[in-house]
């Protein structure tokens, strides 16, 4: 076993951020590096790892998840306590004791016997393609479709030989308990115990866990007459489909890099692109992408690029990429690669790296893919209510896919596209949707009243998160500037929001106080978890409001104190409104006046019906 003292000089060594930066894209924030949670189904970054206090943690402050190195790798990678110290100390490059106890290979947990078995049937495949006669079927495979030795190196391909219990005398040798090796879907098994092998005369495929561990294989068949063409192992305790993306220990720096991640449908898929250069690809198993896959590659990137070598499995493919978009913080595109081509069938032809590129170029996002067949619709469509109803199914199925957890920017997009597809104004749209929304059982509850009072304005209850949003929005610039003059803080005109009320608050005590404000302090200062949830988006979106000013902090918050101020305006033109209706219904006489004094007031006002009209 370790000593205490091994363990200590291997959390010493181990630097946090790095570390967890390798499974997570975080960004600095202060002294603070945060990003989006790996433990929970985040959308905003509420993950922080601090590395400036005495000893460095991780914690997330919106599901709790907390710890130091240890847990991060036990948690996130899977691996017991033991599997971590390893992991880590081979990471530092320290060495540890060996400890004799003989205790330990009989404790050994569950996984560890898994892992065992499956790194013995990986050296055992590539052992057997380095054979004379045992690689040769599989030597010319690779050879035939091109693949170059670093990929067979880089990618761990191997191969299964032809025999039924080549593999199984080999594990028996290494003492390997036949049901670990079924378990790990090596051997097969027969209810009278008999075992043997599950791949045979196969090119193998380890299917890798995020640190380069082989937890699975996917096999194809050495001639084409043979079936199936490709065998998977079956699911076991590390390895599930829905959760694993072929080649993404690989790939993983390149995506972060990037900030795009491109998934492929096939094994030979991605070894093709990462020969060509594209290493930032990797595929789902035989599946279409998961929640999880999403959720996944969320930490990493901002960008998912689904390949499809065809316009039907793009078309289907879109559709179901469409609720895991507005779930998670990623953009999906769908590309479609010409002539019903696969990547690795395209990177053979003469100029198909070229031709590849321009296919990526070109993606569109699911949703635009999407809107330009509703578009086809439309345009084929000439009757006055078949267009309103291809429509609304439309916003039927976007409220239905979730349109209410998509992000501000997200849902002002797609109700921008719709109507200007529609024919209509947007804000006829932002009804619809918000209609079926109320209506929609998994959708957000919104207390909306029917605007029957003042038709052609916006309701009060609709200005009221108009405002709320404004305010929000200067409080996420204020967050991220230290220096910035937030006169609305200090303008004497109270939030109207008891939310951001109490953020406000909790910015100026830290200003006050001469204190650092960073993620975790503001959070520390806000004692309600729904306020604590309200400031952790605000980091994110604070960024993108400064993002948009160029990245002035000044001119984003002049911009949105702006906002703000019109949105104020409104909101008090509004009430004068209602009270000035109120009293036209008493006094006629009095309301023409009102028209009147409205004209002056601006286009919006000017354009509102007659009080005496209702
Ligand atoms: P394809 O049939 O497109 O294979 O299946 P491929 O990757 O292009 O293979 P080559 O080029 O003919 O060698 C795409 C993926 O679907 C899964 C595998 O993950 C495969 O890579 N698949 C396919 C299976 O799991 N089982 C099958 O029988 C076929
Ligand atoms: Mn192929």
């Amino acid at each position: 076993m370790a000593t205490r003292d091994e363990i200590e000089r291997v959390r010493d060594a181990t630097d946090l951020a790095s570390l967890i930066g390798e499974f997570v894209a975080l960004q600095h924030r202060g002294r603070e590096h945060v990003g989006l949670c790996p433990f929970h189904d985040d959308s905003r970054p509420s993950f922080a790892v601090v590395t400036h206090k005495e000893s460095a943690f991780y914690k997330c402050h919106a599901c709790g998840a907390a710890g130091d190195c240890f847990r991060f790798v036990q948690e996130h990678l899977g691996k017991d306590f033991g599997e971590s110290l390893r992991f880590l100390a081979e990471r530092a490059g320290i060495e540890l004791t060996r400890g004799h106890d003989p205790e330990q290979e009989q404790t050994a947990s569950r996984k560890t016997w898994l892992r065992k078995a499956l790194d013995a049937g990986h050296a055992h495949f590539q052992r057997q393609l380095a054979g004379d006669a045992s690689g040769r079927d599989a030597r010319e495979v690779i050879e035939a479709r091109g693949i170059s030795p670093a990929m067979v190196e880089a990618f761990g391909i191997g191969c299964a030989g032809d025999g039924w219990s080549t593999l199984r005398d080999e594990l028996a040798c290494e003492a390997l308990p036949a049901k670990v090796s079924v378990a790990a879907g090596l051997l097969k098994q027969r209810e009278d115990e008999h075992t043997w092998d599950a791949f045979r005369h196969r090119l193998m495929f380890p299917i890798s866990d995020d640190t380069g561990r082989p937890i699975a294989f996917g096999g194809r068949i050495l001639s084409e007459d043979e079936e199936p063409k490709y065998l998977n192992s079956s699911e076991h305790d590390l390895f599930h489909k829905s959760r694993t993306l072929y080649g993404l220990h690989l790939a993983r720096r390149s995506i972060m890099a990037e900030g795009q991640a491109i998934v492929a449908e096939g094994y030979t898929d991605v070894i093709a692109c990462h020969q060509a250069g594209f290493t930032n690809v990797v595929a789902t198993l035989g599946t279409a992408m998961t929640e999880q896959h999403a959720r996944h590659l969320s930490r990493l990137c901002k960008v998912a690029v689904l390949l499809f070598d065809g316009d039907e499995a793009g078309q289907r493919a879109a559709e179901r990429a469409i609720p895991i978009v507005l779930a998670h913080d990623i953009d999906v595109l769908i590309c479609v690669l010409p002539d019903n081509t696969d990547p690795d069938t395209l990177l053979r032809q003469p100029n198909g790296q070229s031709r590849f590129r321009q296919a990526l170029d070109e993606s569109v996002d699911a949703f635009e893919f999407l809107l330009r067949r509703l578009e086809v619709d439309l345009q084929s469509t000439s009757g006055l209510s078949a267009r309103q109803k291809a429509t609304e199914d439309f916003a039927q199925a976007v409220v239905r896919f979730g349109i209410h957890k998509a992000a501000p920017l997200r849902r002002a997009m797609v109700t921008s596209r719709l109507a200007e597809l529609a024919g209509v104004a947007p804000a006829v749209i932002a009804e619809l949707l918000a209609h079926k929304a109320d209506r929609d059982p998994s959708g957000r509850t919104s207390n909306r009243e029917e605007s029957t009072e003042l038709p052609g304005m916006e309701s009060e209850v609709e200005v009221a998160p108009a405002l709320r949003r404004a305010e929000l929005d200067v409080l996420a610039v204020a967050i991220h500037s230290q220096h910035a003059d937030i006169s609305v803080l200090h303008s004497g005109l109270p939030l109207a929001d008891p939310t951001a009320r109490r953020i406000a608050q909790a910015i100026q005590e830290t200003h006050r106080s001469g204190g650092e404000l960073t993620m975790q302090t503001l959070l520390d200062s806000l004692p309600a978890e729904d306020d604590r949830k309200i400031a952790s988006d605000l980091y994110f979106d604070g960024e993108r409001l400064i993002e948009a000013s160029e990245g002035d902090q000044d001119d984003a918050i002049a911009a949105c104190c702006d906002a703000l101020d019109r949105c104020r305006r409104a909101l008090d033109s509004r009430q004068r409104m209602a009270d000035w209706k109120a009293s036209a219904a008493r006094d006629p006489q009095a309301a023409a006046k009102v028209i009147e004094h409205l004209r002056g007031i601006g286009p919006r006002a000017a354009a509102m019906p007659r009080p005496s009209g209702q």
